[in-house]
């Protein structure tokens, strides 16, 4: 048979495979989130999440040098503080568990890339991501107290600070907080296309962040909606965002395509807690090649557009990459 084409000649070997291949797994591209509590010598296994800690500061610090020696270049941090309030004072306190954490990271890796999440959540005994006035989570009174913490971040060493709440103008109010104190310097990683999602539920036992009425909707995004993802990323790049993330990734690879397409800007997938979940699970049943999948589910964001990869699995990533070179 004649035929012109034939995209099998470029795939006849490994060699010639690789050399055509278009998108790569790198260490270099891989934030690793962490989170942090009170306490000493504490490690403990987040349950519906294998091989991810809640670590009190000591053995965070050993974690770390994990991190480092596999030459993953980022960590992404999270805070389980200690009690929580209505206004979620452990976010912006200038001794807060992610401040602290912040600063002995600084201290031990200063090369390493710390990024600080921005949220109340974890720090609210509502759980809610803003402030409760009758019931309802209020945006503007919000805004300055999630200045406050991207703040006491920046202010404790941060090297990046990445709001995740989905509060209108956080992005704005961030920046200017920033600017005004000689912070102009610290970029925004901003959740941009945060959804509503069912993805998050490991997260927030990790966090025990549950919202303790309603859900995140009056907030977080509609999953149904493409276009609202749209008009969310053009707010937050025309406030000043340096970096956009798409969350949850595996199922929004559409949102990361077209948010890629329009801004150009770098972009972080986050591969969420759930994401995560369900691949060790499958993975201890024996049932999937984790290895494999891992790198499939990456590859997938990578050739969406993604630059970044936000990812519990990073660890096992920059190990796999290690046996094969
Ligand atoms: C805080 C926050 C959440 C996640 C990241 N930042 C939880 C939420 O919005 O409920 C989820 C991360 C994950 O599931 O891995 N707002």
């Amino acid at each position: 048979m004649e035929l012109k084409r034939r995209p099998r000649r470029l795939r006849a070997n490994e060699t010639i495979r690789s050399m055509v291949r278009e998108n790569h797994i790198r260490v270099e591209n891989m934030i690793y989130p962490m989170f942090v509590m009170s306490g000493e010598k504490k490690k403990v296994e987040i349950s519906s999440m294998p091989g991810v800690y809640n670590y009190s500061l000591d053995e965070f610090s050993l974690a770390l040098r994990e991190v480092v020696d596999l030459g993953v270049p980022a960590v992404l941090l999270f805070g389980i503080p200690e009690s929580k309030d209505s206004v979620g004072s452990g976010a912006y306190h200038e001794h807060g568990i992610v401040q602290q954490a912040v600063r002995l990271a600084k201290q031990h890796y200063p090369h390493l890339y710390v990024i600080t999440d921005v949220c109340l959540c974890e720090y609210t005994d509502h759980g809610h991501c803003g402030l409760i006035e009758n019931g309802q989570v209020m945006n503007d009174p919000t805004l300055d107290l999630l200045a406050n913490t991207a703040l006491s971040q920046a202010r404790a060493g941060a090297d990046m600070v990445a709001p995740s709440d989905m509060m209108d103008g956080r992005v704005a109010a961030i920046r200017e907080a920033l600017d005004k104190e000689g912070f102009a310097h610290i970029p925004i990683m901003a959740y941009s296309a945060k959804f509503a999602s069912g993805f998050y539920g490991p997260f927030r036992d990790a966090a025990g962040s549950t919202p303790q009425f309603g859900d995140r909707r009056t907030y977080q995004m509609d999953s149904a909606n493409g276009n609202e993802a749209m008009l969310e990323t053009d707010l937050d790049v025309e406030e000043g965002a340096d970096v956009i993330i798409v969350k949850p990734a595996l199922s929004y690879g559409d949102i990361i395509y077209r948010t890629k397409e329009k801004y150009g800007i770098p972009l972080a997938a986050y591969n969420v807690s759930g994401e995560y979940a369900m691949v060790k699970a499958a993975a201890a049943n024996g049932w999937i090649d984790e290895k494999r999948i891992v790198l499939e589910a990456l590859l997938s964001m990578k050739r969406a557009g993604a630059d970044l990869l936000i990812t519990y699995h990073a660890l096992d990533v920059a190990r796999w990459l290690r046996e094969e070179r």
